[in-house]
């Protein structure tokens, strides 16, 4: 977690001081947090007050936005911004103004959707056809290769034009509301936190495996621009073949 925490601290830290005033630029930083729970460690780390993480980062300067939400309330269990705000953004007493969490509290699901793009479009001033430039977008990776709310079959995985989309999740029997391809591969740099055994296999067939994005979705991530970084530990990398798992 030690080397993902480094990455964070390096693109969103150089970021925010440039967006800090009389930095060179008035853009702020901006980050896109993965859900699910590999991420939970990381965010802890970040902001826990005995290591050196929290204070390398100029949380006044960073803003937070989602990659995915479940289709719940922001205080549910479930809620990918709960996790967050309990191991992160209120232990680093991040600013409330600087938090965009998806609204998925709305009841429907596509208006939760509509409203994060319309954030997305006021956040990063975006014309017609532009897509967001976040710093860091960190995604994980499901065991049948989905990451964010984009799962193998789902029609979200030909969106070309909106940033933001709120697909039926068959194996979830929810709804979900998701950043699209697009809007991840506008990125500056796109990090996967890939941890354990039960994700081996599908490392494996996303990285070596042939190019099939509709069944792996997670092999739809290829920045326009941007850098694309695996973060991954042994147990998760050890389907992959020995040239690559070094
Ligand atoms: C979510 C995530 C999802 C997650 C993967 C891996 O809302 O669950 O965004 O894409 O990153 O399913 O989840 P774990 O980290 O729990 O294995």
């Amino acid at each position: 977690m030690r080397l993902a925490a480094d990455v964070f601290v390096a693109s969103l830290s150089a970021a925010a001081a440039a967006a800090a005033p009389g930095g060179p630029r008035s853009r702020r930083a901006s980050v896109a947090l993965a859900g699910g729970s590999t991420p939970r460690g990381l965010y802890r780390l970040l902001a826990a007050p005995g290591e050196p993480y929290r204070g390398c980062l100029l949380w006044e300067h960073i803003h937070f936005f989602w990659g995915d939400e479940r289709h719940v309330p922001p205080d549910h269990p479930d809620s990918n911004f709960r996790m967050a705000r309990e191991t992160m953004l209120d232990p680093a007493a991040v600013p409330p103004g600087n938090v965009h969490r998806i609204p998925a509290e709305e009841p429907d699901a596509g208006s939760a959707a509509a409203r994060y793009e319309a954030e997305l479009v006021r956040f990063f001033a975006l014309a017609p056809g532009e897509r967001p430039r976040f710093d860091l977008v960190l995604l994980g990776l499901g065991e049948e290769g989905h990451t964010a709310s984009l799962f193998p079959g789902s029609p979200v995985l030909d969106e070309r034009t909106r940033l933001a989309a709120a697909p039926w999740v068959e194996a979830h029997r929810e709804f979900r509301i998701t950043l699209t391809p697009p809007a991840i591969n506008g990125a500056a740099l796109v990090a996967f936190l890939v941890s354990g055994e039960a994700k081996a296999a599908a490392l494996a067939a996303v990285l070596e495996g042939e190019l099939r994005p509709e069944r792996y979705p997670a092999q739809i991530v290829r920045p326009d621009s941007g850098k694309l970084l695996w973060l991954v530990d042994r147990a998760a990398a050890s389907g992959l073949s020995a040239s690559a798992a070094r």
